[in-house]
């Protein structure tokens, strides 16, 4: 039999690890859920997005954004030329949290090795995080969404270098107009990235006022951005 070609080899990779996924019990979430929900899109893909965790609609469909936010995901991608298909989406967590609250330290800590292990597979040239929770995992950084959307960040993920680019999550940019356009803005910006021609960063949002008061804005408490 012929060897795998690379795109085959890591879809039978991600395969592989789906499957092993789909059993795991590594954590309290596995009670609850209806299955888990691994990730979805090209294995070749150069950019992949991150996201939070499943919620009600992918916890019963086992895909990823195929809610209301998903469907905010899929117009952002269409605005720059791009479709579900031509990206690779996971989350966080690969499991829903009850009531779609926040994921604890301790259900991150059990599911991060299956994230790390899907960037090292897909080897995607970008990785845009959406929302807070993503973005401090893999950015290994504590500063939240607000301070960092749009500014993106060399990292090694998984052993191998990409570009972090922090963007606020759909969910949130639903139902906040001026959250929307910046979500937009930025994600104007990805063509250029993956192309490894970014341009040069989105100057830093001033830190809210609260900021100076708090370690993180108090609306950033939700996790969302
Ligand atoms: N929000 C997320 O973070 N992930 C999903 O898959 C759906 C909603």
């Amino acid at each position: 039999m012929a060897a795998a070609s690379g795109k085959d080899s890591r879809s039978q990779e991600l395969a592989a690890l789906a499957a092993r996924v789909a059993g795991c019990t590594a954590c309290r979430l596995a009670e609850g859920r209806t299955q888990v929900v691994f990730g979805v899109g090209d294995p070749d893909a150069n950019l992949m997005f991150v996201g939070e965790a499943p919620g009600f609609h992918e916890d019963k469909q086992g895909y990823p954004f195929v809610g209301q936010a998903g469907k905010l995901l899929d117009n952002l991608l269409a605005g720059i030329g791009l479709a579900r298909k031509d990206v690779y989406v996971a989350n966080v967590l690969k499991c829903r949290p009850p009531g779609n609250r926040d994921p604890m330290a301790d259900e991150i800590e059990a599911c991060e090795a299956h994230l790390f292990r899907q960037i090292a597979l897909v080897e995607p040239r970008a990785i845009a995080t959406l929302g807070n929770f993503a973005t401090k995992l893999l950015s290994g950084k504590p500063h939240g969404i607000t301070r960092v959307h749009g500014q993106p960040q060399p990292v090694t993920l998984g052993g191998m270098d990409t570009l972090l680019y922090p963007l606020y999550h759909p969910a949130a940019a639903l139902y906040t107009p001026a959250m929307l356009r910046t979500l937009e803005e930025d994600f104007a910006r990805l063509p250029a990235l993956i192309a490894g021609a970014a341009g040069p960063a989105a100057p830093a949002a001033p830190e809210p006022v609260a900021a100076a008061l708090a370690p993180e804005p108090a609306a950033e408490q939700l996790g969302l951005f």
